[in-house]
Order: C-alpha cells, then sequence, then structure tokens
C-alpha cells in the first residue's frame, strides 16, 4: 500500500510539473504579444528633433555628435562612422523600452531611455570598428540586439 501511496503521490507531482511548464509558456506567450503591441510607440521619444532622424553630424573641425535612437531590437543609425581623430558626444535614447548602449572594447556603456537622453562624450585616436551591444534585458531578441561603431 506505501508503493501505490508513491506512485499516485509521484503521479500527482508529473501532472503538476506539466500543468507549470504549459501556464510558464502561455504565460510567455501573452508576456511577449504585449511586448509588440506596446514596443514602438514613437510619442514616447524625446520631442527633441534632433532624434526623428538618427545620424552622425560634424559640428567641429574634429568633432562630431551621433544621436542614437535604441528600440527593439535595433540601434538607429547603424554603422555608426566617425572619423579618426576626431571627439565623438553620443546622445542615446530609446523609442520603446529601456536599452543598454554598450560599445565593446571602450568606456562607452549607458542606458538608454524612452523619455531621457544620455550624453557621453569619446575620443577616436585610432581606425577601428567596434561592436555595439544592448547590456539591459529588453524582450525575446535582447540577445540579438547588436549594431556597430566604426572609426575610418
Ligand atoms: Cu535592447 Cu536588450
Amino acid at each position: 500500500t506505501y508503493e501505490k501511496l508513491w506512485l499516485a503521490g509521484s503521479f500527482v507531482l508529473i501532472v503538476g510539473f506539466i500543468v507549470t511548464i504549459t501556464y510558464g509558456s502561455v504565460g510567455l506567450g501573452i508576456t511577449m504579444i504585449d511586448d509588440e503591441a506596446d514596443g514602438v510607440s514613437p510619442d514616447e521619444i524625446p520631442s527633441d528633433e534632433r532624434f526623428s532622424d538618427p545620424r552622425v553630424e560634424q559640428v567641429g573641425e574634429d568633432e562630431y555628435e551621433v544621436y542614437v535612437v535604441a528600440m527593439t531590437f535595433i540601434f538607429q543609425p547603424d554603422p555608426i562612422e566617425v572619423p579618426a581623430n576626431s571627439e565623438v558626444t553620443f546622445y542615446v535614447t530609446s523609442r520603446d523600452v529601456i536599452h543598454g548602449f554598450e560599445v565593446a572594447g571602450t568606456n562607452i556603456n549607458s542606458m538608454a531611455i524612452p523619455g531621457q537622453v544620455a550624453e557621453l562624450t569619446v575620443e577616436f585616436d585610432e581606425p577601428g570598428t567596434y561592436g555595439i551591444v544592448c547590456n539591459e534585458y529588453c524582450g525575446p531578441q535582447h540577445h540579438t540586439m547588436e549594431g556597430s561603431l566604426v572609426v575610418t
């Protein structure tokens, strides 16, 4: 009779696991749909018109400004191209949810927050190519969110 109890107990546990797994994936599915529905809302971008056209802008002989917009799951502009021996100021915002803006191999690392603008100034002395990654979890395709920075 103890064996029967154990069997019954295991059965209950297994059914419990299956219910949990099913419930889990249903929950995840709903979350993902929500993400996409709420995801891109241009209204949340800072009203600053500079961000309506994400770009690199030359503002001095060796000075550049870059207006970066992060959104699920890309960065604009991509690639970012600036010349070597220049001072570059990044203005970074997000169009939807919180993202990260990290230029691998440099000390450029910021959050990209809807409605806010992060400002980072860096000097690039040498030509090179850097990967840009999002380091804040932002949704199911977070791990694919990357761009590049090319110093020419
Ligand atoms: Cu964008 Cu993670």
